[in-house]
Order: structure tokens, then sequence, then C-alpha cells
């Protein structure tokens, strides 16, 4: 779990809080991954490939080698700075009676993304002789799912400097990784050098003689490229270039460009509350998390649901990215947000292919997206109770992903006025994504309206279900969307818009078309009163308590546990519920309040979305007990592992709606006509609040208390103008 918490990245590299020597106290996943390089597993379906470990560092204390399981470790300590993104551990350890101190510290570059950083340093407390210090590039690793990389050659390149080319199996992506190392001691003292470049890996060891209380510190910096990477030259040479020559940084001097960056980050990021220290560092630890996973220059990536951090779902990116994490990129850095989108447009001709091949029109986007937007999402998994395989539907039912994108890419829009984005990306995947609703609902007759059958919506707890109402509610806008959008063009009288029409052959007729399906496909309301039927024949199921089939505490075997749960109102995650987070103001305040009364005590929050979501919805209802106590479950999902599955991976979906249900939820932040509303309902132990977020060029500063809202506002990169003005 630590190493997945600990894990350092900047949406390009991101590396897993392991340790740097060899290991041998305790379950470990050394983890390297580069966004976009995925290699097919055993079944073809595309997994992040997991790279050759570049802090990898080997101690030899006087003869003997430093593992911490043989000796005795009297202090510990492991430090993540959040404030400057960097990673600490140090310790004290005895073997034989000789006790040294190691520190080692390390970084990923926020400011350059292909770079990394590491220091440690050894001083020797109470005996003296030879220090055998190694630092390596190990290609020794593998998936968990098994081995995804060949070693192509280890090379020296200069004194001090080695690389390791590797390639990905089955994709055949290039990587490069090589380092610099300056080892150095205050005293002088000769340090000699020998290289390794055998075995798969690359590798560089020291040796010098200390003194008690001497210190010895090895510096290096490294970088990693891939045949994926925009550069002009090879792998290779990009890499050797990156670490030669006069301008090449040393381990302070990016240090220095890193901590600078993350200054910059956290000045435009940073949620302060005055209120438990635990609240405070766990919202920290969300902004910290999103920042690292977000690319900060390639649209051709997203961010998977455990961002760079582990292995689950194979980095496949979900409806996870534009509904939970995306608004913390809308509201903080736009430019980001709209990156991510632009990945979604490029997966489109996946999504196409997707649809035709189901029988349908226009783009259907994939449940799981990886590097084309094909559909990945596998087949089977095994039960992991029985190993038994167990069919997975949500590749094929799981739908509404179309129109969540959509509302990803119209929530940008609404706060960012962006027209070459509205009139290109956002019309194509609006358009795309109505015509493949006008070609998947079916008439029914007997109701008079069309359908939807055979899907699952957000609860996946139900599977293959008629009329999900989530998913018709967003069908039906994303057909108005996208009739909008279409007419748009249609009327547009700009050579851009008039381009954007022809290669998307908008028909006159299609608009009006859509709009009518969307007038047929109401959402089934159960009688007249405010209750919502999450889809068709729920509410005739079975009354179970849901800890009986929650999967945290269930042991029945998977297959059992599903068709138990089918015929259950029990419900795995929000589901009517989100449809109050995305549209508070469509819904009354009695339909939120009887369909909170009626479904969350019937949800069992097995998937780390729903807290947050509860969290929002009761803000909303001003229940800001239960608002709190699902913030805290969201806020602290990987911090005490809630959920029991850190160690996979982190919950970026989480930490986006985290977020969320700090400013959704006790600000009440809204869109306005002409900004933006905050209505605060704050918890009870929370005495202020203050945060900064974007809108349409300008950044609203908030500071919210109980009995006081101030809000300024000034214009985007030119802060400063109209300062003070309050709301
Ligand atoms: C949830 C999905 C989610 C996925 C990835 C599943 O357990 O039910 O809603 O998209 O995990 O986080």
């Amino acid at each position: 779990m630590w190493e997945s918490l600990c894990t350092l990245g900047n949406g390009y590299l991101g590396i897993r809080g392991h340790p740097e020597e060899s290991w041998d106290a305790g379950p470990s996943l050394v983890g390297t991954y580069v966004a976009g390089v995925y290699a097919p597993d055993d079944h073809g379906i595309p997994e992040l490939v997991n790279l050759p470990n570049i802090f990898a560092t080997n101690l030899v204390l006087n003869g003997s080698p430093m593992r911490l399981a043989n000796g005795n470790v009297t202090e510990y300590v492991r430090q993540l700075d959040m404030r400057h993104g960097v990673l600490r551990r140090s310790l004290v350890f005895t073997h034989h009676g000789h006790t040294t101190w190691v520190r080692f510290e390390r970084f990923v570059c926020l400011d350059a993304p292909h770079l990394a950083g590491q220091r440690v340093v050894v001083v020797p407390l109470n005996w003296s002789g030879e220090l055998e210090f190694t630092f390596t590039i190990d290609g020794a690793v593998s998936n968990r799912s098994g081995r995804h990389i060949r070693v192509i050659e280890a090379r020296q390149i200069a004194s001090h400097i080695v690389m390791l080319l590797t390639h990905t199996l089955g994709s055949e992506i290039r990587v490069g990784q090589i380092f610099r190392a300056q080892p150095w001691t205050p005293r002088k003292r000769p340090i000699s050098e020998r290289v390794e470049t055998d075995n798969g890996r690359a590798e560089l060891r020291y040796r010098c003689h200390l003194e008690p209380d001497e210190c010895a510190c090895f510096d290096r910096v490294l970088a990693t490229y891939t045949s994926r990477d925009p550069i002009d030259t090879s792998v290779e040479r990009a890499s050797v270039r990156s670490l030669r020559g006069p301008r090449a940084p040393t381990y302070a001097t990016l240090l220095a460009a890193h901590t600078a960056a993350w200054r910059r980050e956290w000045r435009r990021c940073d949620i302060e509350i005055d209120g438990p220290e635990q609240d405070q560092r766990a919202v920290r630890f969300a902004v910290f998390h999103l920042i690292q996973s977000c690319s900060r220059q390639d649209a051709s990536v997203s961010i998977g649901a455990k961002g760079l951090s582990g292995e689950a779902y194979r980095g496949h990116v979900f409806w996870d990215t534009e509904i939970f994490m995306l608004p913390f990129f809308i509201f903080t850095n736009p430019a980001a947000a709209r990156r991510l989108l632009e990945y979604r447009h490029r997966t489109l001709a996946g999504a196409r292919r997707k649809a035709r091949e189901a029988g349908y029109r226009g783009a259907m986007f994939a449940w799981e997206s990886a590097d084309t937007g094909d559909e990945t999402c596998p087949r089977f998994v095994p039960d992991p109770r029985t190993g038994e395989p167990v069919r997975v539907l949500c590749g094929d039912l799981e739908q509404h992903i179309s129109a969540d994108i959509v509302y990803g890419a119209d929530h940008y829009l609404r706060h960012h006025a962006d027209r070459t984005f509205k009139q290109g990306i956002f019309a194509e995947i609006a358009i795309e994504t109505a015509r493949f609703w006008a070609s998947r609902v079916t008439w029914n007759p007997s109701a008079n309206r069309y359908s939807i059958p055979h899907v699952i919506g957000p609860d996946e707890f139900h599977e293959d279900v008629g009329d999900s109402t989530f998913t018709n509610y967003m069908a039906a806008w994303n057909l108005r969307t996208g009739a909008a959008a279409a007419r748009e063009l249609l009327a547009g009288r700009s050579g851009h818009s008039r381009m954007w029409g022809q290669w998307l052959r908008i028909k006159e007729s299609e608009p009006d078309q859509w709009e009518a399906i969307a007038d047929g496909l109401t959402p089934p309301v159960a009688g007249n009163g405010p209750l919502i039927e999450q889809h068709k024949g729920f509410f005739a199921l079975q009354q179970v308590p849901p800890e009986q089939l929650s999967a945290r505490i269930s042991r029945t075997p998977e297959k059992q546990r599903m068709r138990r749960l089918q015929a259950a109102q029990v419900i795995k995650q929000a589901d009517v519920l989100m449809l109050f987070m995305l549209w508070p103001q469509a819904f009354s305040r009695a339909q939120k309040l009887a369909n909170w009364r009626y479904y969350e005590p019937r949800t069992t929050h097995d998937s780390s979305l729903s807290a947050g979501v509860h969290s929002i919805v009761a803000s909303d209802l001003a229940h800001t007990g239960r608002a709190y106590h699902y913030f805290r479950f969201s806020a602290f999902m990987d911090l005490e592992d809630r959920l029991g599955n850190t160690c996979d991976g982190l919950h970026l979906a989480a930490m986006g709606v985290t977020w969320q249900s700090v400013v959704r939820g006790f600000l009440q932040m809204r869109a306005a006509e002409n900004g933006l509303m905050f209505h605060p309902r704050l918890p009870k132990s929370w005495k202020e609040i203050r945060l900064a977020v974007r809108h349409r060029r300008m950044v609203y500063r908030v500071v919210a208390r109980p009995d006081l809202l101030k809000v300024t506002e000034e214009q985007m990169r030119r802060a400063g103008l109209n300062k003070g003005k309050a709301r």
C-alpha cells in the first residue's frame, strides 16, 4: 500500500514508492510506467508496461550487503514531501555491530517530463572501512501478469554515464533509460568506478573508504525516452543529449527547477482548510496525485483509473476521467482539461469501429480505453476466490460512457470560452455519439416511447438491464447536445464550421430526428411520486441487507454472488444519485431527498467512486454531517486503504471526487449566468476554507467561513487586475 501512496510522477513517467535497495522485508511491486506505453498481455489486451527500474540502488557496508531484514533497524522515516514532490527515506541500520545512517531522496521532475533525480547519503556511525555503492537501471522487472519487455542492450556512454535500451513485446516501442552519476565526499576521498552492463542491467559501482561520521553522497540524474515521444532523433540520441553538454542539469539544478514547478502548481491548486489537520492532508494528497497523474504536454494520453501508480485495470482509462477527475482540471488548469478531452477525440476511430462492429452508427466509446480507443475491457476475469473465469459484460454494455465523455467536454465549455474546440473536437464527439444513440434506441410500441435495452448503468451489480434511468437521461441529453452542435455547424458561415460540417456529413434531417428520439426517451419514473426507478424492474427485486452481498464482506464465489445481486435491491455505487451530482439544478429538493432516502441504505460503496458522490448530494440536501462522513470515506480511500486494494494502485477517481466534494459540495459552487455562485455549507469542524478556481479567463479566490463568504476575482495570467472586487 505504501508503494502506491508514495508514487511519484509527472503524467509522463510514474514510479511507485518502492524501496531503492533490494528488498526482502515484505511484499513489494516495483513499478515504473510511462503513459501510453502499452503492450498486449497473454490475451491480447493492452497493458501499461512495467519498465526497468531506474531507482535501483544497493549498498555493501564494510563487506556485508545492506538488507533490512537481516539487520537491526532502529530508526526508519519515510516522508512523502508533497510540497516539493520529493520522496525521502532515512534509516539507521546495524549489522554485525556496524551502525550506518542512510538517506535516500528521489523525485520525478515536474518541469521536465523525461527527467528524474536521486540522491543517497551514507554515514557510517561507528565503523571505518569500505563502502561499496551501486546505481542500477534494472531490466529484470515484469508486470504481475507477465513480462512485456526485452532488453536490447546495456551500454556505457562515458565515464559515469550508462544506458539501458529495451523494447516492448508486441507493441514494439523502444525505450531508452540513461543516467549520469556524480559520487562525492566532502573530504574528496578517491572513489573508484566500475561499469556492469551484463544480465539486462546497466550499473555503476563505486567504492570508497569512509571513517566514522564521514559522509558519502551519490547523486544521479536520469532520463527516459521512448519511440512514442515526438523527438526528431533516435531514442538513444535523445537520451544521451538530455544528460550531456554544458546545459545538462545536475541533481541540484534539476531539483531546483522541480520544486519551483511544484510551487507554481500549489499556488494554483491548493485548498487550505482551517480544520482537522488530517482533512487538510487528505485533500492535499488528492490534489498532489491528480497533478502528478496528468501529462503536461501530451494529448495522446489520458489518466487511467490508477494513474501511473499500479497495474490494476492495466492502465486503462474509464469514465473516471471525464466525470470524476476532469472537473479538478477544468477549474485549476483548463489547458490540461482540454488535453484530456483531446485524447478522447484522438480515440474516435476506435469508438467508430466499436459502434460499427456492434451494428450501430457513429461512435461508441470504449468502456476501457488504452492507446487506440478500441475496447480493451477483458471479456473474462478470474474469480478472486475460486480462480474460475467470470464473464465481464461492461465492455459490451456499459455504454453510458459515450454520453459521459460529451458531458465532460460540455462541462469544460461551460467554464471556458474555446470556439475552436467547440466547433471542432466537441462538435465531432457530440455528433458522432448522438448518431450512435439514435441507432441504439429501440421503439417500444406498448409504452409508446423509445427504450434502451441491454445496458449496465453506473451500478455494476445489475447487468443487462433495460432503461437504466442514468443511461437514458444522459443519452437524451447527448442526442440534444449533438443536435445543437450539428445545427450550429449547418448554420455556420465561417470556413471552419463549413469544413467540419462537410467532414461530418451532417444531414439537414438529423438534428430534428435526434431531438424527437430524446423527447421520446423519458426515463421511467415509478408512479407519480418523486422516486426514480434505477432501471426497469428494480423496485420489484428482493430487499436484502447490503452488507450480506458487499464484495468486501461476502465470501460467496463471484458468479453466485452476482446472481444473488442481480435479484436484489443492493447497489454497488451511486447510480440515480449520480444525476443529482451532474445536474443539481434539474431536480427538485423533494426528488433528491426521496431518492437519497431510498438508495443510500441500499448502497455498498464497493466502488471507490461512490462515497464522494454521496458527499456532494448530501451537501446539496444540507445534510452536512452525512456529507462530511462520505467526504472522509472518499478522502481516506487510499490513505486508510478503505477497499483493501490500494496496493494495486491509487483510486484517482476518488481523489477527483474528493476535490469535487469540497468545491461542488461544501462550497456549493454552481455556474451562474455571469460567473460562479457559492453557498458554502462547511462541516462543523472546519472554520475556514480558502481556494482558487478558474472560470472564463478569471481566477476566483474564495474564502469561506460559517459566517462569511469572500470572493475576489482577477484576470487569469494578468493577476492583479480587478483585484479586491467582491461578489
Ligand atoms: C466501478 C466503475 C469504475 C471502475 C474503474 C469499477 O469498480 O464500478 O464505475 O469506472 O471501477 O475505477
